[in-house]
């Protein structure tokens, strides 16, 4: 049996295509997402990829753990250290105590890779480890704004390898094929699929799991949430 998407997505070179996503971004985030969670110590970067976020959290005092499944993007983030434990693991069954965690974040859509049962599932195991008040940070993509404004195809170059963006709408989840060609010709492919949940839906869903919203920003600057035109929807939670 082939692996899920979301395995067979974030190996070696999925970096390359998100190249823009970079230290400097993640710096400017993690200073709003500290405004976000409040008094707290301990921060669980969940879906932590290359510890992008988790570095620069580490680097303003938090005591950051990252996780994530990508055995590539774990060993990506080892090498540029930074301070913050990283823990293999996967989403929907966190491998921590009940309450282990002030603050959670959930950065740059690392939600809605599963069905629904399994989503929620994501989000009652993040409420299981978050403290009685403490926080989430769910920066999620704005489902308005991309079934409003989807581009079919995109191409482009990066550090001399060719990038092809296919994108669809299928079954309620946008759906990307990914295709990256190397200067010599080898190619890698792999498909990315999120479900597109809108703004009211993450609010149902997180309350479900037992978080209040507290806010919903439109940004990681901190900017209003407009469905149509905000780059992301980031909802803001308080364990209840
Ligand atoms: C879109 S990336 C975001 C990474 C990081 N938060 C950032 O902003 O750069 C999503 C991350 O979720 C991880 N991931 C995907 N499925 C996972 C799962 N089932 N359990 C844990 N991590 C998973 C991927 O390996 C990837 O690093």
């Amino acid at each position: 049996m082939s692996d899920p998407w979301f395995v067979d997505a974030f190996r070696t070179g999925y970096l390359g295509v998100y190249a823009h996503r970079d230290d400097a971004a993640a710096g400017a985030e993690a200073a709003f997402a500290a405004t976000l969670l409040g008094d707290v110590a301990r921060v669980l970067d969940a879906g932590c990829g290359a510890w992008r976020h988790a570095r620069a959290l580490a680097a303003r005092g938090f005591i950051v753990t990252g996780l994530d499944l990508s055995l590539d993007l774990l060993r990506e983030a080892a090498t540029l250290g930074g301070g913050p434990r990283y823990v293999r693991g996967d989403l929907r069954a966190l491998p921590f105590g009940d309450g282990a965690f002030g603050g959670v974040l959930s950065f740059f859509t690392s939600f809605g890779y599963f069905d629904d049962a399994g989503n929620a599932r994501q989000l009652a195991a993040l409420r299981r480890v978050t403290r009685r008040r403490g926080r989430l940070v769910l920066d999620f993509l704005n489902a308005a704004l991309v079934r409003a404004a989807l581009v079919p195809r995109s191409e482009r170059e990066s550090a001399g390898h060719t990038i092809i963006e296919e994108r669809a709408i299928r079954a309620g989840r946008v759906e990307k094929d990914v295709t990256v060609i190397a200067p010599g010709g080898a190619r890698r492919a792999w498909r990315e699929s999120v479900r597109l949940y809108s703004r009211e839906d993450l609010g149902r869903l997180l309350g479900t799991a037992g978080y209040d919203v507290l806010a919903v920003h439109g940004d990681l600057c901190g900017g209003p949430f407009e469905a149509s035109s905000s780059a992301r929807c980031v909802l803001v939670g308080e364990a209840a």
